[in-house]
């Protein structure tokens, strides 16, 4: 019996990825993976926890005892909504810091996985074209200039009301990106076959309906 068929959506920070993995999700019936908030969720639960980020194995192990639940849009950790909470600047750092660790990639692997339904998946994240899912039907390389990220990212944030300088956004995706692009363990890169697109100066609309494109021509 064959796997249900997955889109597989990779690139770097503030990408635009999630907005657009989930669009495509919607407009197909897809599930949807963020892988991204696994990775923040390990870092929230080993804050709360106060363990320490260099120590692989024990956050391999709080990796694999996750208690989550993915519920309209929603993310509960031991039953507590942490939405919001894994969002900021500062766990998504601490994600790309712990997310070095192979014990805390191989914990999440079968998570992933489950996610793996029918009718379909779309995942996005760093690994999901590489080491995640492979065989996925579609695989597409999400991306966008640095500085074009981080006026996104600033945009969000001064709209939550939140303050942010645009130079310290573009300072820190910087790290974020040279980080998760040059770690040992399943790093950020271009997957054989996946498909290049640039968002620098297309809109979510656009982006969505190209993936969309791509997605019938590859399963025609
Ligand atoms: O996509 P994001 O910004 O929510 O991800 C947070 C961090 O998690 C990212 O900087 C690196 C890590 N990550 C990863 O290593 N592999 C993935 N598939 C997804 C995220």
């Amino acid at each position: 019996m064959s796997l249900p068929p997955v889109i597989a959506i990779d690139g770097p920070t503030a990408s635009g990825k999630g907005t657009v993995a989930s669009l495509v999700a919607d407009s197909l019936g897809f599930h949807y993976l963020d892988s991204g908030a696994l990775y923040r969720l390990v870092a929230l639960a080993s804050e709360i926890q106060g363990i320490d980020v260099k120590n692989g194995p024990e956050l391999g192990l709080i990796a694999s005892k996750l208690l989550i639940l993915f519920k309209n849009n929603q993310i509960f950790l031991d039953g507590k909504d942490v939405t919001e909470a894994i969002r900021t600047e500062s766990i998504g750092l601490r994600a790309s810091t712990l997310a070095v660790h192979p014990e805390v990639r191989a914990a999440l692997v079968d998570l992933q996985h489950s996610f793996r339904q029918s009718p379909g998946l779309v995942a996005d994240g760093r690994d999901m074209a590489s080491v995640i899912f492979p065989d996925a039907v579609l695989k597409v390389f999400l991306t966008a200039t640095a500085s074009a990220r981080a006026e996104r990212r600033y945009k969000q944030l001064i709209a939550k009301g939140i303050s942010a300088k645009l130079s310290d956004l573009l300072q820190d995706l910087q790290e974020r990106d040279a980080r998760d692009s040059s770690r040992g363990a399943a790093p950020l890169v271009i997957a054989d076959g996946a498909k290049v697109l640039e968002t620098s100066d297309l809109s979510i609309d656009q982006a969505v309906s190209l993936v969309l494109d791509w997605y019938q021509s590859a399963t025609a």
